[in-house]
């Protein structure tokens, strides 16, 4: 059986999640629940990054211990994730002494291999980043990313030998082509490689807010280079229970596109160091903008925007979970910024879910009611839908394959057209109940069955309520996906229920 370890960021737990952090989660939630559909033993991580200086303010702004407000916020991640069904089978926070175990473990073994060493370093530090910058990188003494001004740091530390790395990494880049997805943030990451890598300084004496450093102990690990590790703590690295064979050969990284020079360069030559082969793949995504503006908690009180009026909470009790999951997945491609806006949700949900996929449910159930007395009539082998069926598994498959939600919701929404342009041919409300309109109503149903199996990685609770409403047992997810979704399988004479209206229309002010 396939193994698929997929993880996000971890967030910072400096304040709530907002709907950039669902957008990374949704979509790798989405990628894991396709992977458990098509039967591979499926592992998916999330969790929190809550050391460093940034939530070590927040926390003595809002006058409470580090701990105590890394409790708090965390907890409110999970909430947005409860809400958005997300299925993670784990959720790290860095505080965890798990974490302290496999991180001091890991950075003994760099140590052990020779890349650690002291020194003092003096440059630009941005706190929102957590990370220095040089005079041109910086923007004219301010972050590129956050447009704050920079302060000036210097301190005596510990300096992982990342310029050891340059090579190793380029040969690595060159070996592995896939490693970093889409291929223009491989080569951005490549092009930063080629440009020549400086030492890393990795550990802080001016914050005790950190994992200890185990062979110095006025040192803790400056928070980027404990929160990597996540990734491998969650697979029980260095512990009783290591699982790293298992899982690390077939593991996947989701981040966004600010964040490529701690996966893609820091990361990889990290492994190398501790004598661990890299990550499989890191796809990057793109940001969420309103206005033109990355949405984000540090640019929250300066934007015009307020963030807790889009919170996933907020969304997901104003349009629902599966229609905020579907347009998170559906808008964007995986790799490119999206705009986030009200109004783009709302079309999504009354042109994609009202008027084709819950139109089509309840059209069907309709006309299986009034000419076919509620019982499914069985498909015929012949049917001019089943090669549109095909198809529509084949493509929607492919792209899950290749991290491209978007147009693997393409693909299932033409199956959802073609069925519909289908039904407006045949007009089977105007036929008379008979041979004729069972025919056209077994076909509709069977594609409304292999529908509701697609679309499950995105709408969970939809799909199994389709499912329900179809008279079918168990789960769209039970069994085996190769033979489920074989055109031909929907048994003749069972029971159709009607149900109410799946998405009903928004009206747009
Ligand atoms: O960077 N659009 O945490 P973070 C899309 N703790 N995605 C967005 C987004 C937006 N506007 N805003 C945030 C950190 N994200 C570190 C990570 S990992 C070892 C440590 C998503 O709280 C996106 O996935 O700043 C981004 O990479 C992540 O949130 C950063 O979250
Ligand atoms: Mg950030």
């Amino acid at each position: 059986m396939a193994r698929f370890y997929i993880t996000t960021p971890i967030y910072y737990v400096n304040d709530a999640p907002h709907v950039g952090h669902a957008y990374c989660t949704v979509n790798a939630d989405a990628m894991a629940r396709w992977h458990r559909l098509i039967g591979d033993e499926t592992k998916f991580l999330t969790g929190t990054d809550e050391h460093g200086q940034k939530v070590a303010d927040a926390a003595e702004k809002n006058g409470v211990s580090p701990q105590a407000w890394a409790d708090t916020t965390s907890a409110r991640f999970r909430e947005a994730w409860d809400a958005l069904a997300i299925s993670y089978d784990d959720f790290i926070r860095t505080t965890e002494p798990r974490h302290y175990e496999s991180v001091q473990k890991f950075l003994t073994a760099i140590y052990d291999n020779g890349f650690i060493y002291k020194d003092t370093y003096s440059g630009l530090y941005c706190v929102s980043c957590e990370d220095y910058f040089t005079d041109e990188a910086s923007d004219n003494g301010k972050c590129p990313v956050h447009a704050k001004p920079l302060t000036q740091m210097e301190e005596e530390n510990w300096f992982f030998k990342l310029s050891a790395f340059e090579d190793k990494l380029l040969e690595y880049y060159a070996k592995n082509p896939e490693f970093v997805t889409p291929g223009t943030k491989s080569n951005e990451a490549y092009a930063f490689i080629k440009g020549g890598l400086r030492d890393i300084s990795i550990t802080r004496t001016s914050i005790s807010w950190g994992v200890p450093v185990p062979w110095d102990e006025k040192h803790v690990f400056y928070v980027w280079y404990d929160a990597l590790i996540n990734y491998l703590t969650a697979i029980g690295y260095g512990r009783e229970d290591d699982e790293v064979a298992k899982w690390w050969p077939n593991s996947h990284h989701l981040i966004g596109k600010e964040i490529i020079r701690f996966h893609c360069v820091w990361w990889p030559a990290m492994c190398m160091a501790a004598g661990l082969e890299p990550p499989s793949h890191v796809q990057v995504h793109g940001w969420l903008l309103v206005g033109g503006q990355k949405l984000s908690k540090t640019m929250a009180q300066e934007g015009g925007v307020k963030l807790t009026d889009i919170a996933p909470v907020v969304l997901t009790n104003e349009y629902g979970v599966d229609p905020i999951r579907y347009y998170l997945l559906r808008e964007a491609v995986l790799g490119n910024d999206g705009d986030f806006s009200l109004e783009a949700i709302t079309a999504r949900y009354n042109t994609d879910l009202a008027n084709n996929l819950g139109n089509l449910v309840a059209r069907v159930a309709t006309v299986v009611q009034s000419k076919c007395d509620g019982l499914s009539p069985g498909a015929r082998s012949d049917s001019v839908l089943r090669s549109d069926a095909e198809t529509a598994v084949t493509e929607t498959a492919a792209a899950w394959n290749r991290f491209a939600p978007q147009a693997a919701l393409e693909a299932t929404w033409r199956l959802i057209g073609a069925t519909n342009s289908f039904l407006e041919q045949n007009a089977p409300w105007k036929m008379e109940s008979g041979p004729e309109a069972e025919a056209v109503m077994g076909d509709a149903l069977e594609a409304i069955r292999i529908i509701s199996i697609l679309v499950t990685p995105a709408m969970p609770t939809v799909a199994a309520e389709i499912w329900k409403r179809l008279g079918l047992s168990g789960l769209p997810t039970d069994g085996d996906f190769n033979e489920n979704t074989k055109w031909g399988l929907f048994a003749k004479g069972v029971q159709v229920e009607k149900g109410d209206p799946l998405f009903p229309r928004i009206k747009s002010e």
